[in-house]
């Protein structure tokens, strides 16, 4: 196996925890790369169901490690519910490590988020809540601590006597919230410590290393996704890191060298939760049927998703940016009874009836777009238990091959359900 990275190439919530498990199998090390817990990976494994946010769901394997990479944020109580969570389920948790330079959410990032999201009148994200954005914010302020601090009193003390004093005054002067003494966060810090300890890996230079040299087999695991990346996505209508493939180098110790495939994961629709853009958007009963045919309800926070047709602009932007070299493409068997299937394959501006063919990075001007669509006749039968792209039926095939042509990249796994075996693998 070549080493791949897994990312989502829509607005989040695309099954890649399904293709990462699939491809799992055949690695020797899985990263999770960026973000936090406020993703939600659902994997369908020994007749269970898991739900991961942080954790790498390739966990489920025996003797592969499974790194939380330096570029996740990492929320200390979310991390030990995951933990006892997967301890209940007998999973075996030898292989997983945590690299000491990833960053701490602390209490104040999620309750600066939560103020943020309750109070925002016209500028809701429509955030999880995690205390992502904020916690980002601080890292690159350079006032974040990161785990590894927990283990040294010493630059724990310095940071902290840095760090306080302005937080606290941000806290209590511009969101009213409450502020934290040091011996209060000392406190706390003692217990993250604890919650880290069997898993933080101080010789993780040591270990890349290793794996590199012995040629071992290297997944990168993102979350969310290309249109919710902070400098390619439908900003600011985004999360705080770099779902691109790009991010997958920042955020684990690997140089670009050690990539050889990205695999972009779509959906046959669209999905979106929280708020942003969303140019193929159904607001109808079509909108309706296929949240309930797809099960669109988020993992971390219930909401129902938006759901929208297949939207080849934006996607062919997000193949470009986000550097991938083939499309994982799942749920095209929440369309088996549809009738027609639309794909939108470009904008137009309502104000001058302007034709847009490549993504416009302006969303401002989204809301004046309406789709133009490509209409494709339906299978009408029930495809999940297909194995082989050859006994798809022909207006299956021919949908997918037309997405290969509006994408310019090549499918090459095609999903028809949630379980590991309900793959194609098309070559
Ligand atoms: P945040 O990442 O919690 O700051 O949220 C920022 C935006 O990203 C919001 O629109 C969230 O709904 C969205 N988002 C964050 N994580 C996920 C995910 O895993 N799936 C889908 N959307 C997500």
């Amino acid at each position: 196996m070549a080493n791949k990275v897994v990312i989502g190439a829509q607005w989040g919530d695309e099954g890649k925890a399904k293709i990462t498990d699939l491809l799992a199998q055949d690695a020797d090390l899985i990263i999770r790369y960026q973000g936090g817990c406020n993703a939600g990976h659902t994997v369908v494994a020994h007749g269970k169901t898991f739900k991961f946010h942080l954790i790498p769901s390739g966990i489920l394997y025996k003797g592969k490690t499974c790194l939380i990479g330096n570029g996740t944020v990492v929320l200390p109580e979310y991390f030990e519910q995951e933990i006892e969570g997967l301890k209940k389920e007998n999973i075996d948790l030898s292989g997983l490590k945590v690299s000491p330079l990833a960053t701490i959410t602390m209490p104040w990032h999620t309750e600066v988020d939560g103020y943020s999201e309750d109070n925002a009148k016209k500028g809701k994200i429509g955030t999880t809540k995690k205390g992502i954005g904020p916690t980002y914010t601080d890292k690159m302020a350079r006032i974040a601590l990161k785990i590894e601090d927990l283990y040294s009193k010493e630059a724990l003390e310095e940071k902290l006597d840095v760090i306080l004093p302005l937080k606290n005054k941000q806290l209590k002067e511009v969101y009213g919230l409450k502020t934290y003494s040091k011996e209060e966060v000392l406190a706390l810090c003692e217990k993250y410590a604890k919650i880290f300890e069997p898993y933080v890996c101080f010789e993780w230079q040591e270990m890349l290393h290793k794996f590199k040299k012995e040629g071992k087999k290297i997944l990168f695991e993102g979350a969310q996704g290309v249109m919710l990346d902070v400098d390619y996505g439908t900003y600011p209508f985004v999360t705080s890191s770099n779902p691109v493939g790009g991010g997958a180098c920042t955020g684990s110790g690997y140089g670009p060298k050690m990539i050889d495939e990205i695999i972009g994961v779509a959906k046959a629709y669209v999905t979106r939760v929280g708020e942003g853009p969303f140019v193929t958007e159904l607001t109808d009963n079509i909108g309706d049927t296929i949240r309930e045919v797809g099960h669109e309800f988020g993992v971390t926070t219930g909401r129902p998703r938006r759901c929208g047709w297949f939207d080849a602009v934006t996607m062919r932007y997000a193949c470009l940016v986000g550097g991938l070299t083939s499309v994982a493409l799942t749920k095209i068997d929440v369309f088996d009874s549809f009738d027609e299937i639309k794909v939108c394959t470009a904008y137009k501006d309502k104000r001058n009836g302007k034709i847009y063919n490549s993504y416009p990075t302006d969303v401002y001007i989204h809301k004046y777009l309406e789709p133009i669509y490509e209409t494709h006749k339906g299978w009408g039968v029930n495809i999940s238990g297909i194995r082989k792209y050859e006994e798809l039926p022909l207006n299956a095939r021919k949908y997918l091959e037309r997405l290969e042509e509006l994408l310019d990249t090549p499918i090459s796994i095609v999903s028809v359900g949630p379980d590991r075996e309900q793959t194609i693998f098309k070559s």
